[in-house]
């Protein structure tokens, strides 16, 4: 059993400093709303409740982005050109910003302290960014892209972001969250805010999380 996905994240902030590690429970892969069902029903919705998000969901909807689908390989839940994954997966919570890492489905603290009202004001002081429970932050390093496909690797990493994005969009909806994409930022001010490495470009913001009544 996986002890850690019982508790509450309030109560495993507690006990948690930077560096320090989140086993994420198993994803999913058998729900309650159809595909089709979940396509039908998404929208851009972009006020929340104020009720954090369970451990549960943020794994499913992590595992939805980037989770490894296929062991043997590697491979992910969203295609990625030549198999090369040049997105890394963050997640804003009030506890901290979180690392996620596909291949051990685990989140690493990389940050103390709640970033979202800072993100907030590096995009456009859209309050959708400030009012969620979870914001998801999508990044792309360039060159694991560029080693193989040159000058159309920033193409080919901007789709990919898409492709992790509307995985979660749906994943979110077929969990009756809410959730959108979130495009115009400060590059330097969310790299800054995340503490990004220089070779890593904030893509795509997503808050999550439940709907406002
Ligand atoms: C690249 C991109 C950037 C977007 N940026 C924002 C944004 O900054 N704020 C926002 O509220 N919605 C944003 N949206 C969501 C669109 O406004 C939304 O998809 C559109 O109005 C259609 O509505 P729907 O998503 O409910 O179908 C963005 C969508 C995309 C694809």
């Amino acid at each position: 059993m996986n002890v850690t996905a019982m508790i509450p994240m309030v109560l495993v902030s507690q006990a948690m400093h930077v560096g320090e590690i989140i086993h994420l429970p198993p994803a999913k892969v058998k729900g309650e709303m159809s595909l089709e069902e979940s396509i039908a029903k998404r929208r851009s919705i972009r006020e929340f409740a104020a009720k954090p998000l369970s451990i549960e969901q943020i794994g499913q909807l992590l595992w939805a982005a980037q989770g490894i689908t296929e062991k043997d390989k590697g491979l992910r839940a969203a295609p990625s050109a030549g198999a090369l994954y040049p997105l890394e997966t963050y997640v804003v919570l009030p506890e901290g910003v979180y690392h996620y890492n596909p291949q051990r489905h685990e989140l690493k603290r990389v940050l103390a302290g709640d970033r979202r009202l800072e993100l907030q004001k590096a995009a456009r002081d859209q309050e959708a960014i400030g009012s969620a429970p979870a914001v998801l932050v999508f990044t792309g390093v360039y060159e694991r892209t560029a080693a193989k496909y040159g000058d159309r690797a920033s193409r080919y990493v901007s789709i990919e972001a898409g492709h992790a994005c509307q995985n979660v969009l749906l994943q979110a909806t077929a969990q009756n969250l809410a959730s959108v994409p979130v495009g115009p930022f400060e590059d330097t001010q969310v790299a800054k805010i995340i503490n990004l490495a220089k070779n890593e470009n904030p893509l795509y913001l997503m808050p999550v999380g439940y709907p406002m009544e």
